[in-house]
Parts: C-alpha cells; structure tokens; sequence
C-alpha cells in the first residue's frame, strides 16, 4: 500500500527520498509527497497526485535542499486522490510534519476533540489528525517523541508513522502500531534510513533493524534508539540482508513479473537449499521452531491466506494431506476470523495454523495468525520477505522462500517457491510422523532436486507458444481455466494472473464442474485452458476436453510433453517435462504466468502495476 521513506545525515534528503520512494512503486500509489528541511531554507515541503514523475517534475521546478527529510506515496483511504490530501501533513505550527501507512480507526472521534479545541483541518485525512495531535502535544511537552507517543497512545487501528519537527532538525521519530505494515530502520555511517519495505533502502545499507508493534525509535544520524510505547527500552536484532541491491532493479527486462518468472529456476534452488539430505532421506527446516514430538502432536492444520498465496493454500492441502496424511482446511485470511473458528477443542491442542504470504504484511493473514494465537494455536509462516510481521508473529517459526525481492504486483516466483515450501513442509511432517520412510522421502527429494531444471526447460520450451497464443486470444473478453485435483488451484491461479494484470474476465473452476454452469459461457470466442497432466485423473480432463471442444471452445491443453493424444484433442497443447503429480503444478503454472504477462504487453496494460491493486495489502 502506501510507501515511507525517511533519511537523515549528510546526503541530499531529497535524492535519498525520492530514490527510495522510487523502489516502493511497484506497491501501487495515487500521490506522493515529501518534506525536507535545512536551517538556512526552512521546511520545504512538495506533495502531488499521480505518479512519481509528477513529483519530479514539481521537484526539478522547485527544489528542495537539507539534509534530513520525509517522502511518502500514498493509497488514498480516507479523502480523495487530491494534492491537499497527499502526504506529509503538517501540525498546526507548522513545524512537525508526519507521514503514515495504515488507517487510524478513531480518527473521526480526535478530530472532533481537535476542532472543538479551535483546530482546522485542510485536508480529509487521518493523518492530519495525528499530525494536529503531535503539535498539541509538542506545544505541551517542547519534546517530539513525547509528543509522538501520547499521540500514539490515543490512536486505535494500525498504524506506521515517522514524523520530524523543526525545532529538531536532527531528529526522526518512527513508531509502529498493530499490522499496518513494516517499519525498518537502515544503519549507515552518520546517517540513517527508514523505510515500510527494505528495497527503498538496500542501496544504502544492508544493516536494518525492523520494528515491533508499539515500538517507538528515536533516529539521529549518530545513533538510533528504540522504546516501547510507555518509554521503556527495547532491544531489536540487527539484521545483515543478503539481497543484493542490484537484484531488486529490472536489469534488462522491460517489467520486474517478466524478470521474476525467469528467475524461478534460481528461487526454487533457493528455497530448497540447506533443506534437502538426498543421501540420509531427510528434510531440514531449521528456522522452523517445532520438534518432532511437537509435529507428531498436530492433528489439523489451518492454511490461511490471500489471493495467489491461497492458491498455494489450496495446493498445500493435497501435498500435506497425501504426503503426511494430516487434515487440512484452506480458508480466505479475510474469511477466517469472521466466521469465529472453532480451531481446537480445549483437551485437544492438536491444531496448527498455516499462515501464506509473499509480503508477510498482508493484513487480513496477520489478523488470521493473531486469531490463532488468541485461540492458543501454534503458527507457521511461509514467507518471503525477511523479517516482516508474519515472520515474526509465527511462534512456530518462518519457511523463507528466499525468492528474493517480488516487486511485480503479479506473483510469480513467489507462488512456485510457495507450492515447494509447502512440499517441503508436508514431507517434514511425514518424517516426524512416520508415513513416509527416509527412501520414500529420498525419492521426493531427487524430485525436488530436478525441478529447477524442469522448470528452466518449461520457461524456455513454452515461451515461443504462449506469445503465439497470447497474440491469438490478447482481444478475447473472457476466459476459463479448467483443471482437477490438486490442478484446479492453478487453474484459478492462471485465471487470477491474466484477469489481475491484462483486465480480461478469467476465471478458474473445478473441470467436473462444468456441465453445472460454465459450459453455458463456451462458444469460438472463448479460450479454455485446460491443465490436464497425465495423473489419475486424466482421462477426467481428456474428456472434458471434448465436452468444450463439443461446443466450439478454442481449447489450449497444459500437458505432458509428447503427449499425442492430448496434441490431437485440443487446439494447441503447451508440453511441459513431467515430474511427481504432486509437484507438477509447478510447472503446469509457469506457462499460465507467461500467456498472462505477454496478452497483458499485448494489450499495453502495466504488468508490474496493474489498476487498482497493490503488492501488500496492508489495510483491510
Ligand atoms: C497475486 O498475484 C496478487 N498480487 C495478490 O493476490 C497476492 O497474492 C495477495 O495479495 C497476497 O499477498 P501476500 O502473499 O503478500 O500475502
């Protein structure tokens, strides 16, 4: 959602902002915002709607100059996309300017309070009642972080907010409430970062420190300084991030998602090493903070998450289920709480909730894990990003992807690295449990191991095919992804990529529910793809095949390589190298990524920012 970005020492503020807020576009935005001070200018403050470049361009015709400074982009929740409603927004003086990411739920009741204590507001915002509400505190208390904590003590929702004030002009406020999104601190030599994501400012540093909720950190270019929210001192680790900065850039690809799907042989290498001992048959998880006896104890499993991250929910109960033979429910993130989950009965505590998500931020997952907890049930994470909060909030421990930075709004290298965690996860379980022996864990290993080449052979053997395709259907208005089993979550995953990135009207439904409605929708315009591996439910999807085929539907079959029969009953078949069925779903998707990215280019839409959509959904 919104990007922060925050510097002080002796750079230029603005080019360390304005690059780093740069490195948070792919999170999507409606306005951007920065304010930069220097003592013999005074604070100089630039906001605009639309895309960075507008700000640029605001900046190259009136610049700002100083060395500490604040830039923000902003996805309108409260107020329209306007300029007065753009971040930083100013306290009553003048003199403190704030930015934030997430949404103070009682903001109307403060504001209130404020007006009646003679305040106007410019804006419709939230955030300007927390900026109006630090300067009365400041006007109290002549000290920011005071200021910035009782305010924070009267705010109610999630919020990430870093603040500076005039009469501190060598001081940054930061602090973070609940999951609005992260808040991390970069160290430097005499000068210092903050960011809501770690691409903002891996050019800089790689020392970051991630704040907790109710963290408050004090950020002077010679030092940093963490509290609690009642003033109390805190420790926070520093972490060392490997990523390198120069993985985060395009390179010399024209979209990030383009780039992300060729760099899935290389994630799933990642995610799988130090995990796998082919010569013992064991699977390693070492961040993973449940014993054997712990692993035998969980009798149900609560897989939880959002969009593309539930796909890979869905997939992870066929892998759980068949390798480890433990139950498994797939819920929504954004379902699950509602519906007040009765997860285990109190003799049982025999449940485990597993939490997917690329981002670790995604708010409805956190309050999914935050439920769990509540109820006294242990949490696993699988996650991508790197001490985000649902890596933190997972008493069970995090599974890294190691899929490095996904900046493409459309997730690909996450999803296949997910679907591995998840089979790492499963055939785990089934060593603690005993339902597979050290051979038969060996042989998903050699599996395991040839799919990074398979999925390097898929990528380079189907590409030619999928922009053919996609250059044949790019104009279609609709299309339907059919698929069985443990292949009916990739046919809603190749749905979600080509609808969330192209704007065409896909959608993913089980093959034997056809004849029960879809079949309605299918005439020669519309492209059916059908995912039809040869497992034991081939013949199933051979003749659904010709049920589509029966009423004129242009049927594209994902389908073993070679596979003839397949060749002749659909219009075009993309082959891909075979493998263990429970692991061919990642590489049946890997050529629904790329029909979806290059009908998206076809169509001149954005592949790496789709409308409306952020990477992280941090508000509800
Ligand atoms: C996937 O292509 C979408 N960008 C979206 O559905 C995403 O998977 C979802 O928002 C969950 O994000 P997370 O994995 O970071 O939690």
């Amino acid at each position: 959602m919104c990007g922060i970005v925050g510097y002080v020492g002796s750079r230029d503020a603005t080019e360390v902002v304005i690059n780093g807020l740069q490195r948070l576009e792919y999170r999507g935005y409606d306005s951007a915002g920065i304010a930069i001070y220097d003592p013999t200018i005074g604070l100089q403050l630039r906001r605009s709607v639309g895309k960075l470049h507008n700000l640029q361009q605001r900046l190259a015709a009136e610049p700002t100059r100083g060395q500490i400074g604040i830039g923000h982009t902003r996805w309108a929740t409260h107020g329209g996309v306007t300029e007065i409603n753009a971040h930083p927004h100013r306290d009553a003086s003048g003199t403190i300017v704030v930015i934030q990411n997430g949404i103070v739920e009682n903001y109307l009741q403060l504001k209130g309070r404020l007006i009646e204590l003679g305040y106007q507001f410019e804006s419709q915002t939230d955030t300007e009642v927390i900026a109006k509400l630090v300067g009365l505190y400041y006007h109290q208390h002549r000290d920011l972080v005071t200021a910035v904590r009782q305010t924070l003590q009267e705010l109610r929702g999630g919020n990430a907010i870093v603040a500076f004030c005039i009469h501190e002009p060598d001081t940054l406020v930061a602090a973070r409430l609940g999951n609005a999104g992260g808040v991390v601190i970069g160290l430097g030599d005499n000068e210092q970062f903050i960011a809501s994501d770690i691409p903002a400012i891996l050019d800089y540093t790689r020392n970051l420190i991630f704040l907790e909720d109710r963290d408050v950190a004090v950020v002077r270019r010679h030092e940093v300084t963490i509290t609690h929210l009642d003033g109390t001192p805190v420790e926070r680790a520093i972490h060392a991030i490997p990523w390198d900065p120069i993985a985060a850039a395009k390179g010399d690809y024209r979209h990030f998602m383009q780039k992300e799907i060729d760099e899935q042989p290389r994630a799933l290498m990642d995610v799988l090493r130090g995990r796998i001992d082919q010569e013992h048959g064991r699977i390693e998880l070492t961040d993973i903070r449940l014993s054997d006896a712990d692993l035998r104890r969980v009798r149900r499993i609560y897989a939880v998450a959002c969009g593309t991250a539930w796909h890979a929910g869905l997939v992870a109960k066929f892998l759980i289920e068949q390798l480890a033979r433990v139950r498994v429910e797939v819920d929504y993130a954004s379902e699950f709480r509602y519906r007040n989950p009765i997860l285990q009965s109190d003799d049982e505590r025999d449940a485990l909730l597993l939490a997917i998500t690329q981002s670790g931020e995604t708010v409805d997952t956190l309050a999914a894990m935050e439920e769990a907890r509540n109820q006294g049930v242990s949490s696993v994470a699988i996650v991508n990003a790197i001490g985000s909060q649902a890596a933190r909030l997972a008493d069970g421990g995090p599974i890294y992807l190691h899929a490095g930075p996904e900046i493409g709004v459309a997730s690909t290298k996450a999803f296949t690295s997910m679907l591995v965690a998840a089979y790492l996860f499963a055939l785990r379980l089934a060593q603690a449990r005993g339902t597979l022996t050290p051979a038969q864990i060996r042989e998903h290993i050699q599996a395991l191991i040839e799919l990074p080449g398979k999925a390097a052979q898929t990528i380079e053997q189907t590409t030619p095919l999928c922009i053919k395709l996609a250059e044949r259907y790019h104009k279609a208005s609709n299309a339907l992804f059919l698929g069985r089993q443990i292949n009916y979550p990739i046919a809603l995953e190749g749905a979600l990529k080509l609808k969330e990135i192209s704007y065409i009207h896909a959608e993913g439904y089980p093959a034997g529910e056809m004849k029960h409605g879809p079949i309605a929708l299918i005439d020669e315009q519309m492209p059916v793809i059908c995912i039809a591996p040869r497992d034991h439910i081939y013949e199933k999807m051979v003749s659904n095949i010709e049920q589509v085929r029966a009423r004129h539907g242009q049927v594209i079959a994902i389908g073993h390589l070679g596979d003839e029969l397949l060749a002749e009953k659909a219009h075009h078949l993309i082959g891909v190298p075979a493998t263990l069925p429970l692991l061919q779903p990642v590489l049946n998707v890997i050529p629904l990524q790329i029909f979806a990215y290059h009908v998206a280019v076809l169509r001149g839409c954005d592949a790496d920012q789709p409308r409306n959509l952020a990477k992280s959904v941090t508000v509800e």
